[in-house]
This record gives structure tokens, sequence and C-alpha cells, in this order.
């Protein structure tokens, strides 16, 4: 068995299960390049600092450069018995140019070794689910731009409750994805300051410059703290923050899509290329990536708890827990991207089935608050008006009739204050004319939105 890099002081090695169980190569190998990133620009630092030569850099260097080609062509050799990604790089380091490999680890530890490469991993991570967001955004507003004028009944407790165009619930889920935006770009800046140099909690008496390494790698600045450096996480506690709340509002989503995708709403059409079918009935054809979406943001969520747990009880500084917060990391945002594409080509492949949207648009009675607003007009207190308009609906109730069939006479039993004016209020086209204030669903508002999303986008 080969010696450990941690060796010296023991006598006996580890036996199998141990090894086996403290292992984290299987999967922290995903950080290798931001491993090499960070000896690369460490190797630097010690020899402008004279702690190291320019030839032991040079050597080290072209070491790196061999030993991520050869990860990237699939031949470098992970070995469960050197632990991890960065034992794994170091000694492999050491087998190809021998002593000036054993000098990288000079003031350094794999404390701050680890949190540096997972915050330059989250980092890069972060920026592709905000381009996977941006993506989705476009979708969703192309889906608005192709839909311009369609009225949909909008719902309150899932019961019929306003009209609004759909342009305008399009356009609030890429509201909603915009802030989840602005949350991982807030959560991207706190993340982007260097634990380098910290080395196992109390820094070191060696003469480095930690914001010569803290610049190589594009962060901020050092963290101030050297013990804070390597103990806290909640930079991946916020980041799996934001991607619950992306997870969620995209479980919303596809609620609201596979509700409107059934027989009984009937509102959307998926394509075949986004639908599966059933094994047994062959009639069947479901929209299972949305299901799927709102299924995995139950593991975003999930990843998010188990990391909280995970740091709740931890002492300061390094403990070897922490090793178990790459595993929620690495799927949450492979859950949440693979969330995001699919709901972006869901959208780039529903139609929304006009004719049964407009025939069944006259159930619900959408229209009673638009006319408890033109009785406010009119000069009645608003409690007033609201019943008198719910009288009249009780009418329409009984009669199995819409608001705007009621006749002049029979508005006029239930208040005086009824004139002709009346039913240009009445029915959806109307009722959607009227929305004028700032953000509301007329049609002027609405293309407002969407000339503010269409510049901001940069839709053609
Ligand atoms: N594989 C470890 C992790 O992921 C690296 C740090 C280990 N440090 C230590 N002293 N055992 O957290």
């Amino acid at each position: 068995k080969e010696a450990k890099l941690w060796g010296g002081r023991f006598e006996e090695s580890v036996t199998d299960a141990v090894e086996k169980f403290t292992e984290s190569i299987s999967f922290d190998k995903a950080l290798y390049k931001h491993d090499i990133m960070g000896s690369r620009a460490h190797a630097s630092m010690l020899a402008h600092q004279g702690l190291i030569s320019e030839s032991d850099r040079d050597q080290i260097l072209q070491g790196l450069d061999h030993i991520e080609r050869q990860i990237e062509a699939g031949e470098f050799e992970w070995r469960t018995d050197r632990e991890d990604v960065h034992m794994n790089i170091e000694a492999t380091l050491t087998d190809l140019v021998g002593e000036p490999a054993k000098k990288l680890h000079t003031a350094r530890s794999r404390n701050d070794q680890v949190c540096t490469d997972f915050r330059l991993w989250c980092r890069d991570s972060i920026d592709t689910i905000v381009s996977c967001i941006k993506h989705l955004q476009v979708s969703l507003l192309k889906l608005a731009l192709k839909n311009d004028g369609l009225i949909v009944p909008g719902y309150t407790h899932l019961q019929r409750a306003q009209p609004v165009l759909l342009q305008h619930l399009l356009l609030a889920y890429v509201e909603q994805l915009e802030r989840d935006v602005g949350r991982l770009q807030d959560c991207r800046a706190r993340m982007n300051f260097c634990p380098l140099g910290a080395c196992a909690l109390a820094g070191t008496g060696l003469p480095i410059d930690r914001f010569m390494t803290s610049n190589a790698l594009g962060f901020i600045a050092p963290l101030r703290n050297s013990i804070d450096a390597v103990s806290d996480r909640d930079f991946v506690l916020e980041f799996l923050s934001a991607n619950s709340i992306i997870a969620t509002h995209l479980s919303r989503l596809g609620e609201e899509w596979v509700l409107w995708a059934s027989e009984e709403f009937g509102f959307i059409i998926p394509s075949d290329s986004v639908s599966t079918g059933s094994s047994i009935m062959p009639q069947k054809k479901n929209p299972d990536p949305m299901e799927l979406v709102r299924g995995k943001s139950a593991r975003v969520i999930g990843d998010l708890v188990s990391l909280l747990v995970l740091c709740k009880g931890l002492p300061h500084a390094y403990n070897r827990d922490l090793q178990e917060d790459k595993e929620p990391v690495f799927d949450s945002v492979k859950t949440v991207i693979g969330m995001l594409e699919v709901s972006a080509e869901f959208a780039q492949n529903i139609t929304f089935n006009q004719e049964k949207i407009r025939t069944s648009l006259p159930a619900g009675h959408l229209d009673a608050t638009t006319l408890a607003d033109y009785l406010v007009k009119k000069g009645v207190p608003f409690r007033t008006s609201h019943d008198i308009s719910g009288r009249a609906v009780a009418v329409c109730v009984q009669r199995k009739c819409q608001l705007q069939d009621m006749s002049l006479e029979e508005l006029r039993s239930i208040s005086p204050v009824f004139d002709e004016e009346v039913y240009d209020f009445l029915g959806v086209e109307n009722s959607i004319r009227k929305f004028s204030s700032y953000g509301s669903t007329g049609t002027e508002c609405v293309a407002s939105q969407l000339n503010y999303w269409i510049s901001k986008l940069g839709i053609k």
C-alpha cells in the first residue's frame, strides 16, 4: 500500500472499510478544474514570495497542465486510496515532477483548499444557472408574444376570479425568475471572497500574499478571518436557498401547466415531443416533463435541508462532516439546471387552445368586480357596490345567465344607479379594457410590460 500524504505519525494503515467510508474522490473529482486553478495561483504566489524557486513553480505548473489534460482525456487514474481530489492531484503531481510538487502544499491545508475550490465551482454554477433562467425567460416571453390579446380566466383559490391577459400571467413567471436571478447574484457577490491562505484554521507564519491569490482567482478579496474562512458553509446554504426558491417557482409553473393540460381545463396542448405515453392505456398523453419539474423540486428543497442539518451542530473550525456538503450541492445544481432547461423546452412546445379558452370564458362571472368598479365610478361606496354586484350575480346564478344578459330594468330593480353605460363594463373584453392602473392586466399596461422585457431580454 502507498503511504498516505499525511502518514508520518501512523504505524498502521486504515482498514478497507474506513478507506471506503471516508473517501470523497468518487464525487469531489468534479472539483478538479477549480482545484488545479487554485493550485496554479498558489504556486505562482509562493514563487513570487520567494517561498519556492521559479523553477519549482514552472515544474509544478507544467505538471498541473499535464494532469488537467489527462483528466479531460479520461486518462487520469482516480485512486480511492488517495482519498479526495486534492490528494489525488497532489500525489499524481509528485509522481510526475518529484520534489517540487512536495512544496505545493506550503502554507496551505485541504481545509482552505477545499472551500476555495468549492467557492470557485459554485461561482461558475451560478453563472450557468443564471443563463438557463434567462433562456427560460426568453421562452416565456416568446410564448407571450405568440398569444397576443388572448384572455384567460384568472383564478384565486382555483376558483374563477377575474379575466386576465395570458401575456400578463406569463410575464408574472418572468418577473419571479428575475428575482431568482437577483438572489443568485447577491449570493455570488457575498460568496466571492477567498479562503486560500487561511490554512488549517489559524493562518500561517510564512510570508504568503493572500491578496495575490485572491486576485488571481477573481475573488474580491481574501476572507478577513482564517477561522471563519475554513468553518462556514453559509455560501452554499444561501446558494441552495436561492435554488430552492427557483425550484418552488418552477414547481408552481409545472402544477399550473399540468392542470391546464388536463381534459377538464384543456387550455394547453403540449406537442408530442414533450409528452409521454402510458404502458397500459393506449390513449394516454401525459405532461410528464412538467410533473417531474414539480417532483424534482422536492430534491432541491431536500438538498438545502440536508445542508442546514449538516451545519447546525458543528463547532468551529473544519470538521470532516463538511465533506458531506458536496453531493447536495452538486445534486441541487444539476437538478435546477435540468428543471430550467425542460421548462423552457416545454414552453417552446405548447399551444394554447384558443377555442376552448374562449368558450369557457362566460362561466364564473369574471366581470363581477368590474361591475362593482362601475358603480364606484357612479359614486356608490365600494361596500355597497360589492353588495349590488353580488345580488346581480345571484340573479344570474338562478337564471343561468351572464351579467351582460341582464336587462337594464332587471339591473335597475337591484339599484337605480345603473344606466346604459353599464354594458360597457360587462363581458370579459370590456372588463379587460378597464384595467388601466400601473401593473394591471389591461392591454396597454401589459404592452408596456412586454416592451420592458423585450428590451431587457434583448428579443428582436
Ligand atoms: N475531502 C475533504 C472535504 O471534502 C477535504 C478536507 C479534508 N481535510 C481534512 N483535514 N481531513 O471536506
